[in-house]
């Protein structure tokens, strides 16, 4: 008795120790488990247990918030495959990986209450039955919707600068050719053309530029340049011009322009080809809104007027409309809506970035005019003026009162023609050199009354070099660029009697820095 009682004090005593073992062990897994639904709760993480008939058996508040819920009760209610996953197929991949144990970190795209997607990353576990099944399956989800958003746009920001570094490339290559396309235009125009022949000269003199002006405001855009011709101009004939190229394009994809011009506007001063820019980009985002709205088409209401001192153009639309909560972002540059390849996001930051350096201001509403409240409204005002400034009917009408000894150094020959063939048109006499050696040769022996010389070549000690030829001592520089960045050598600011213009020419421009 004695000995079974001795024998038994330890292990009674064993099994104190062990229950009491089991009691702590308990009392720690509760604390550590209450540790991580505190943790949890804190950072926002979504936990819950799932039965396998995907029915939500335990869930926290913080997966309440993450999905809109107002209560755990309608969660509770819920069939996770159709009500929580955007695609069923995704809930029974993760079924099936699960069987063969826990899943890290893994994403998913959920919805929630009012039909949003959210993208969440998800760990999973299987909790065994006991009998070598599994019971149910605990998650945690992690809401990444905006990580994920702006990693997108940090991507996508470097996929634009990566754009802009082959744009810059681009423009100028492009900028050859258009300047040869636009100069010969226009010296065919000087000459006694037919009425057929001269529309059609008109029409290539103005795309031309257009185009190659669109390039430029790109790189205006992306390397805050400035480069710009004003003239007076009636805004109603900017609009009515670019209606009239458009109207057609449009309303085969079924829009609608309909047009109600003001007779009470002052004229503005302005950049004909920058102001054509506002009116085309949008006109083209007024498309993309109707077409994003329905497949039948729709209609942009065009209006002018005047308002006081100054222009008014308002564009309005029935398509999508903007959302209060982007209409701030709509003019930040590479913001968009539209698909990979189908927009840059570039368009109203180029429109924003015109209107302000004409002195004008641009501002985006609910639209009012068209089936209700839906579309949007831009409403451009430019400031107007009175009397009289240059108009572009009158530029380049009569010939050089002093003809002039010029020297054109150009490596390109397509563009060394052109402007040969313009000065000469002038009366004026061109020699082209295709290097600097050379032309510094030419000028060591020559009198020259102007000198222009392609950026490139200008760059380093050339202008130097040529300031101290002797036949250069009282010429007139123009540097000619055809893109920003070839500007980057040219010493600055650039010394006196030097001026920078850019390509395609401007012929006006050009004339006036060589004769007035
Ligand atoms: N008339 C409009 N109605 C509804 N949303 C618009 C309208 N105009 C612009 N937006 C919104 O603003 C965004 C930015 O417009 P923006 O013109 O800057 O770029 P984009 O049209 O997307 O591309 P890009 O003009 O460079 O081809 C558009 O993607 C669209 O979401
Ligand atoms: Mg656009």
């Amino acid at each position: 008795m004695t000995t079974s009682r001795v024998r038994a004090a330890p292990l009674l005593d064993r099994e104190v120790r062990i229950e009491t073992d089991r009691e702590s062990l308990t009392d720690a897994l509760e604390r550590s488990e209450e540790r991580f639904q505190l943790l949890a709760h804190r950072v926002g993480l979504g936990v819950y247990r799932v039965s396998l008939e995907g029915r939500l058996i335990e869930v926290n508040p913080a997966l309440v918030r993450m999905l809109g819920y107002a209560r755990e009760s309608e969660l509770l209610a819920l069939d996770v495959q159709r009500d929580l996953f955007v695609d069923f197929l995704d809930y029974e991949r993760l079924r099936l990986r699960l069987a063969h144990g826990a899943i890290e970190r893994v994403a998913a795209r959920w919805k929630r209450k009012d039909g949003a997607p959210v993208t969440v990353r998800l760990s999973l576990r299987p909790v065994s039955d006991g009998r070598g099944g599994i019971a149910f399956h605990d998650g945690v989800a992690e809401d990444v919707t905006e990580r994920v958003r702006h990693q997108e746009s940090l991507r996508r920001t470097e996929r634009m600068a990566a754009l802009g570094a082959t744009l810059a490339g681009v423009a100028h290559e492009l900028n050859n050719p258009l300047a040869a396309i636009l100069g010969f235009a226009q010296l065919l125009l000087k000459k006694g053309v037919d009425a057929e022949a001269r529309l059609a000269l008109e029409t290539i003199d103005h795309e031309a530029s257009r185009a190659g002006k669109i390039v430029r405001d790109l790189l205006t855009l992306a390397r805050k340049r400035e480069v710009e011709r004003r003239v007076r101009l009636d805004l109603n004939d900017v609009v009515g011009y670019i209606v009239r190229t458009r109207r057609y394009a449009l309303e085969t994809h079924g829009v609608r322009c309909l047009t109600t011009f003001g007779d009470n506007l002052p004229a503005v001063i302005g950049d004909r080809t920058q102001l054509e820019q506002i009116i085309l980009n949008l006109l083209n985002n007024a498309e993309a809104a109707i077409r994003a709205a329905r497949d039948d088409g729709g209609r942009v209401y065009i209006r002018t007027r005047g308002e006081g001192l100054s222009a008014v153009l308002e564009i309005e639309d029935d398509g999508v409309g903007v959302p209060d909560e982007v209409r701030e972002r709509i003019w930040d540059p590479f913001w968009t809506t539209k698909g990979v390849g189908a927009g840059t996001g570039l368009g109203l930051a180029v429109v924003r970035d015109i209107v302000v350096g004409h002195g004008g201001e641009i501002a985006v509403e609910r639209g009012t005019a068209l089936d209700g409240a839906r579309g949007a409204r831009f409403i451009v005002r430019l400031p107007g003026v009175c009397g009289h400034g240059p108009d572009a009917s009158e530029l380049l009408a009569e010939a050089a009162s002093r003809a002039l000894d010029v020297l054109v150094v150009d490596p390109d020959a397509q563009s060394a023609n052109f402007l040969t063939a313009f000065l000469a048109s002038r009366g004026h006499a061109a020699l082209a050199a295709s290097d600097i050696d050379y032309a510094v040769r030419l000028a060591n022996h020559l009198p020259f009354d102007a000198v222009i010389c392609d950026a490139g070549i200008a760059g380093g000690a050339s202008l130097a070099a040529f300031r101290s030829a002797s036949g250069c001592r009282s010429a007139r520089f123009i540097v000619a660029a055809g893109d920003p960045a070839s500007t980057a050598r040219l010493p600055l600011p650039l010394p006196a009697a030097t001026a920078l213009v850019m390509r395609p020419y401007d012929l006006e421009e050009l004339r006036v820095l060589l004769e007035d």
